[in-house]
């Protein structure tokens, strides 16, 4: 078979197999099937780049990143929805409608807790994806657009259309992703809609294909020209097209109809695996939707039900305090048990001392819990008119709950830390968090084992992992532990000895450090002596790190060199393991100011590409730039870097530079 041919089999194969696995949700191959394909298809395509096409799925990974997005003109406005919110209201809106003398017949639908999108296609392709906006202009995210798995990249039919629908991420998701973000010490996203709209507008598309967003369409535009008359219809149609569409959507006669489909919704909330606030019910017939008309904002035609937001009372039967890893100390409310959309609550996070006092908490007080994007239980309020009198304060601890030592609290900061290093809280923490499987992965340390031989003695500093097993004999002593399983144990310990630097610096704890910022640090400098002889000022200038990263890391290994020379000497890999290293000498480690506009490259692609043989790239020209790379109408940047004697490259020799890069 020609390369042309075999390229537009592997493209048909793997988009039906994605159709079938993202829209039907019917999976008909393996996922090594899957890849095993894919990785064909990307091999011929780098060969015959030529073949390349756009619908291929090679086009769904996400490219350079921008640095903004352009602005969009809606070809029709992307109007909004009416709300109401209780039967009487629903009853209201229909009689509205057959006021005008319509007989309605009403499409129900979810109605998704996402944001709106522009999808247009042309001779079948996807061209472009476009956000909300303000309804009259919105953003062009089509990169973003292509990374999402449930959109189409070609239709069934090669039609020129525009369709509309509704962006989200499912529930699991946004947990995995908070559970990520919680290691990386960043807060919490608060629900999925603001999960999904951050994501759609990430300016780099790579980040966008990891957020694994999801779609179902609503709207199909001019169905006129398609011949289509009705939105139940234009479902079938766009279904038929090859897009998602939400399988609950019911055509009804009456208002009867609606509500039983509002009751079905109901119940079935708890257990979807995306986020529904409400019911939307939208009249069937296209020419009685013209009639009834729209306003500037919303249609006439169509009303969204919201649910009311959920919600339960308990009692907060205690405030009680945990210390992590970092000696954070945090308050948490410990909640008489309730059931909320499902779950079981008894535990809700309260951040901080300030977030305590500024909801007014006390203990013993009737108060609303929420389930914020319907993830984490959050406390919302304290209903003060069920007060008895006998309520106590919240009185915030001055010393630590495990060790007593005084807590402090920095300058500009709202948590207060146990400064104890030794703190058994602090200590055990750190040790689960070092063995744990984003870190070092030892498999057969649980957290209950770790806890067990810290306070049996055996390890209470991260080194004595790597000791244990001269103790082995001392261990089997104890009851639970079996001579298999110790043994087991120990070889993962002295596995865990190769794990490369990037876990090695997210194991040791290095605050804020999570494993994403680890593993940038471990690709920029490749072992750990070159990190430890970096000034601050160097480490502010990598991408993702900024000066609060910038300190703690050059402030932690100023005070660990002991520790991190013991890990040396335990036998534990501090070199970046797999990833390739680019060096060159003209700009691994040197320090570049970009100035004026350089017309054969965008500055983030001129950045991607400094940065990726590690050269660091900053805004100010100081005595320590290297190189300012100057552009067309370049800035007062350039006259600085001339009266500091500082090396300029110009257009041509960027180019030059580069060109001779490709052919290392
Ligand atoms: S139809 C002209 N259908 O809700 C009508 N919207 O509050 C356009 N939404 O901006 C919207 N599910 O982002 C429609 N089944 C659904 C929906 C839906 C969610 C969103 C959409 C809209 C917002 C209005």
């Amino acid at each position: 078979m020609k390369p042309q041919e075999r390229i537009a089999e592997l493209i048909d194969i793997l988009n039906e197999a994605s159709y079938r696995y993202y829209v039907l949700d019917n999976p008909t191959i393996t996922d090594q099937e899957y890849d095993k394909y894919l990785r064909e298809l990307i091999n011929l395509e780098e060969k015959y780049p030529e073949y390349a096409r756009e619908d291929s799925p090679t086009k769904r990974v996400g490219g350079a990143a921008v640095e903004k997005f352009d602005k969009v003109t809606h070809q029709t406005p992307m109007l909004s929805l009416s709300n109401v919110f209780n039967e009487e209201e629903i009853r209201e809106f229909d009689k509205r409608i057959k006021k005008e003398g319509i007989t309605p017949q009403y499409v129900c639908e979810q109605k998704i807790d996402g944001l709106s999108i522009s999808l247009i296609y042309k001779n079948g392709l996807l061209v472009q994806g476009v956000t909300r906006g303000d309804g009259l202009t919105g953003e062009d995210v089509t990169p973003n657009v292509k990374t999402i798995k449930s959109i189409p990249l070609k239709l069934t039919e090669p039609i020129d259309v525009e369709v509309r629908g509704e962006v989200f991420m499912h529930k699991k998701t946004l947990a995995k992703l908070n559970e990520e973000r919680e290691k990386e010490g960043l807060p919490a996203l608060a629900n999925v809609r603001n999960a999904a709209a951050g994501s759609l507008r990430q300016l780099d598309s790579k980040v966008a294909a990891q957020r694994e967003l999801d779609t179902f369409i609503y709207y199909l535009m001019e169905p006129e020209k398609f011949g289509i008359t009705t939105h139940y219809d234009a479902i079938m149609y766009l279904r038929k097209l090859g897009f998602k569409t939400m399988s609950e959507t019911k055509l009804v006669n009456d208002i009867e109809g609606v509500l039983t489909f509002i009751k079905r919704q109901l119940e079935l909330r708890p257990n979807l695996s995306y986020e529904i606030d409400g019911v939307v019910m939208k009249h069937n017939v296209f020419a009685e939707q013209l009639e009834i008309g729209n306003t500037a904002k919303y249609p006439k035609w169509a009303t969204a039900y919201k649910f009311p937001a959920e919600e339960a009372l308990t009692r907060l039967k205690d405030i009680i305090f945990t210390v992590g890893r970092t000696g954070r100390i945090t308050p948490n409310a410990v909640l008489e048990p309730v059931i909320l959309m499902g779950s079981t609550i008894s535990r809700a996070t309260l951040h901080n001392a300030d977030f305590v006092t500024s909801k007014g908490l006390k203990i013993g007080d009737i108060v609303a819990i929420k389930k914020a994007g319907d993830v984490i239980p959050a406390v919302t309020e304290a209903i003060i008119s069920r007060r008895t009198g006998k309520e106590k304060d919240f009185v915030m601890i001055s010393t630590c709950p495990m060790c007593d030592t005084s807590l402090v609290k920095r300058s500009g900061q709202v948590d207060y830390f146990c400064p104890n290093d030794t703190c058994p809280a602090r200590n055990i923490n750190s040790l689960i968090h070092f063995v744990s499987r984003d870190a070092m992965n030892i498999e057969g340390l649980g957290e209950e084992i770790v806890e067990e031989l810290y306070n049996l003695g055996f390890v209470k500093r991260i080194p004595d992992f790597y000791d244990l097993k001269s103790k082995k004999d001392q261990i089997l002593e104890f009851d639970g532990y079996g001579e298999q399983s110790i043994n087991k144990i120990l070889e993962n310990i002295e596995a865990s000895k190769e794990r490369g630097l990037a876990r090695v610096l997210f194991a040791i704890g290095i605050p804020g450090i999570g494993s994403k910022t680890a593993k940038v640090l471990a690709h920029r400098f490749g072992n750990i002596d070159a990190l430890m002889s970096r000034k601050k000022e160097d480490l502010e200038n990598i991408p993702d790190i900024g000066n609060i990263l910038a300190t703690n890391i050059y402030e932690y290994f100023q005070t660990h060199q002991d520790f991190i020379t013991e890990l040396k000497n335990i036998g534990i890999n501090m070199n970046e393991v797999g990833g390739e290293r680019k060096e060159n000498e003209l700009i691994t480690n040197k320090k570049f100011v970009i100035t004026g506009t350089i017309n054969d490259y965008t500055r983030n692609e001129i950045k991607e590409i400094l940065e990726s043989y590690d050269g660091i790239v900053s805004e100010s020209v100081s005595k320590n730039t290297d190189v300012v790379i100057v552009g067309d109408s370049p800035g007062s940047k350039y006259d600085k870097a001339v009266s500091l004697n500082i090396t300029i490259w110009n257009e041509d020799k960027l180019k030059e530079i580069f060109a001779n890069l490709d052919k290392d």
